[in-house]
Order: structure tokens, then C-alpha cells, then sequence
């Protein structure tokens, strides 16, 4: 249509929502394919909202959110030992995905470089684009449990190179960066001036007994780090788009400025139930144990399963595992898994080039469909032999 611009023509349907499509037309599917927890969110955070509708907080906030909450992200979240100050440093958001937006409206010039890791959720490089910046995909690999390496990252950067995105425990493959990767990667940021944005919105969930270091922390870092994250998988809100950033005054003003402009605040009854909800860390460990649960059931499934490798995720809901011994393309073996088992996995080819050969598997069902699940892609993986 000729009023379309070209962005805008530009934008595609990612491969995900295609898959979901196609599934949709379909009876007796299991997904493994959604990336948000299947349970409820807790009825106290819900009472919260209640609460606040009753109350009539149901109007607009400051544009940067309301204070008592960003107050409340500074001091009572892991971010509580950097002292944010929440008036000048912290700004509320639609969800993870408003933080990054208005993070890269404000960020970029045309040409601009940003480095992100293959593979990747792929909502980072389309909004990078989107704002006029050039999104440099760092490869990663199995063999180095999909963690950006310091020496790839270097001969990634150019003169053009703004930023450089992490997002530790990952989509697509639940691996969780270590801190001797993450001290590396901070000195290199250091070393080239660069901004780094990390994206934390799945360090509630961990498994192997460690807390997530928060990249912020290490020296030099703070003045040059954005934080982004979300209740979205903390809480299972993500219907509720409520997200937070904290970062550097002068970034978080001119955020709070875009907000104003394009969509004024986060929504109020949302973010009084988020205050509340940062009362009770509680909520997220109770799903960090049920999610613990379904992946030693996932884990356990795919290791008896010939032909397929995984590693060992330790964050997020994800497992990406190797199916290139079938000889298929992720998209074909995800497609005939679909059709012929009625299971949704999505392709690792949907998150850059070095995803193909892998699937993504998520464990966000209940225990009961992702043991009938494994059975059926079993079943599929015996056809292919
Ligand atoms: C890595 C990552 N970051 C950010 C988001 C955004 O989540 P939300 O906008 O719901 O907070 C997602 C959602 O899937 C994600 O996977």
C-alpha cells in the first residue's frame, strides 16, 4: 500500500508467530514452543491489581513510572547493591521489549553497529534495524556452550560499533554466561568504549545453584551498562507489560522523553501490583522450582533419545538441542514434527545462522504434556533413523 513507508514494508512475521499459526489450525498439539510461563500469575499480584483498580490508580503515571515503584526496583531487586538512584536512574517500561525499543530509538544513528550474539531472540536485531543501526550477529558455538567469546567479539567491532548486546540466562539456549566470560567481555567493553546493554529478564531462573553476576558490577561497568528487565518471566506476567531499565542518568532521561512522547507510561494498575510483587521474592523462586522440575524431566527424556545432543542448560525455560546428525534443516525437522507428531518446536535457524542444526525446545507446559511430548518427538526421531 503507498502509504506504507519501507520500514514498515520491511517488517516480516517472525518464524515463531508462523509456526504458532500453523499449530493453531491444529487439534492435540503440545507446544514446546512458547517463550512465557504457561502457570497463572500469582494471586496475590492479581489482588494487587485489584486493589489498585478499586483504588482508583487507573490514570497516568510519570512519564518514567512511579516513584514508590522504581524506588522499590533500586532497593529491593538484585540491582539493590549498585545504588540506581531511582529518580534519575531508573525508568518504568512496557515490558523488556518497550525498555529496548525506546533504548534504540534513543541509542542509534543511521549505521550504527551493535553486536549480538548468533543465535539470538531475533526481536533485537529486528528493533535495531528498525532505529537505523546495523546489527552485527557475533557467532557462537556448541562447542563453547553458546557463550560469546572475547577474542570473536573483538574482530567483530569496527569504528561504527556502539554497543554490545548480552543476555545472560539466553533465549535461545538457556545458557548462562559465566563470570570469567562476563569480566572479560566488561574489560573489552572498557577497552573499546563501547555501551553495553544487558538483558536480564530470565535471572530469576537458574538452576545450578549459582546467582546470576550482573555485568553492571564489575569495574568501569555501571556508568557504561543498561540494564533491561521485565517481570514478564520473573512473575508470569506477560500480559501485563511491565518492565524496568536502569542505566546511566543522562540514557534514562532521554528514555523518559521518548516515553512521553510515544506511549506516556507504563500501565498504573500494573505497576502497584509490581511494587507489591517486589515484597515477594518468594513468587519467583516457586516457578524457578517448577521450571527445575521440567527441565530434569526434558533433559532426562532427550538424553535417551538417539540421535540427539543437548547441552545443559542452567537458566531460562529453554534447551537448544543438536538435531543435524537427522540430516534435515531445523526448519524441516520442526515442520515434519508439527505435522506428523503435532509437537511445536522452533527451528534454530529462526535465531541466526549458527542456530541451524538446532532446536529450541521450551518447557513451559505441563509436566504431564512435555513427558507425552518427548515420547512423540521420539517416536518422530525413530522415523528419521
Ligand atoms: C531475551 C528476551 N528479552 C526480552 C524479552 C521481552 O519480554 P517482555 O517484553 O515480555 O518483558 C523476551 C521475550 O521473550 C526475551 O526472550
Amino acid at each position: 500500500m503507498k502509504w506504507i513507508n519501507n520500514k514498515a514494508k520491511g517488517l516480516k512475521q517472525g518464524t515463531i508467530r508462523a509456526m504458532f499459526d500453523r499449530a493453531n489450525k491444529m487439534s492435540d498439539v503440545i507446544s514446546l514452543g512458547i517463550g512465557e510461563p504457561d502457570m497463572p500469575t500469582p494471586k496475590l499480584i492479581c489482588d494487587a491489581c485489584k486493589e489498585a483498580l478499586d483504588k482508583g490508580i487507573t490514570h497516568y503515571t510519570p512519564n518514567a513510572g512511579m516513584l514508590a515503584f522504581r524506588q522499590a526496583i533500586a532497593e529491593k531487586t538484585y540491582l539493590k547493591d549498585l545504588h540506581y538512584d531511582p529518580n534519575t536512574e531508573i525508568i518504568v517500561t512496557n515490558g523488556g521489549m518497550g525498555a529496548l525499543s525506546l533504548l534504540f530509538l534513543v541509542l542509534l544513528n543511521d549505521g550504527d553497529e551493535v553486536l549480538i550474539q548468533d543465535p539470538q531472540w531475533l526481536n533485537y536485531v529486528a528493533q535495531v534495524s528498525y532505529c537505523g543501526g546495523i546489527a552485527v550477529r557475533v557467532p557462537t558455538d556448541l562447542a563453547h556452550n553458546f557463550e560469546m567469546q572475547p577474542e570473536t567479539i573483538e574482530n567483530c567491532i569496527t569504528p561504527r560499533t556502539k554497543a554490545l548486546m548480552i543476555n545472560t540466562p539466553n533465549n535461545p539456549t538457556g545458557s548462562v554466561m559465566t563470570r570469567e566470560t562476563m569480566q572479560k567481555i566488561a574489560e573489552l567493553a572498557v577497552k573499546h568504549d563501547l555501551l553495553v546493554i544487558s538483558d536480564d529478564v530470565y535471572n530469576t531462573l537458574l538452576y545450578a545453584g549459582e546467582e546470576a553476576p550482573c555485568i553492571a558490577a564489575f569495574p568501569g561497568m555501571k556508568e557504561r551498562t543498561v540494564i533491561i528487565n521485565s517481570f514478564s518471566k520473573s512473575y508470569a506476567m506477560t500480559g501485563w507489560r511491565i518492565g524496568y531499565v536502569a542505566g546511566p542518568a543522562e540514557i534514562v532521561d532521554r528514555m523518559t522523553k521518548c516515553q512521553e512522547n510515544f506511549n506516556a507510561c507504563a500501565n498504573a494498575p500494573g505497576q502497584y501490583a509490581g511494587t507489591i510483587a517486589l515484597d515477594h521474592p518468594e513468587l519467583c523462586k516457586e516457578l524457578c522450582r517448577i521450571f527445575a522440575r521440567r527441565r530434569d524431566i526434558l533433559l532426562n527424556g532427550l538424553s535417551k533419545i538417539n540421535g540427539i545432543h543437548c547441552n545443559q542448560p542452567t537458566g531460562a525455560f529453554y534447551a537448544f538441542a543438536d538435531i543435524s546428525g537427522f540430516g534435515l534443516s531445523s526448519v524441516d525437522f520442526c515442520n515434519r514434527l508439527l505435522e506428523e507428531q503435532k509437537v511445536v518446536c522452533i527451528p534454530g535457524s529462526a535465531f541466526g545462522e549458527c542456530g541451524e542444526g538446532f532446536i529450541r525446545i521450551a518447557y513451559t507446559c505441563s509436566e504431564e504434556d512435555l513427558s507425552e511430548a518427548l515420547r512423540r518427538i521420539e517416536c518422530f526421531c525413530k522415523t528419521l533413523a
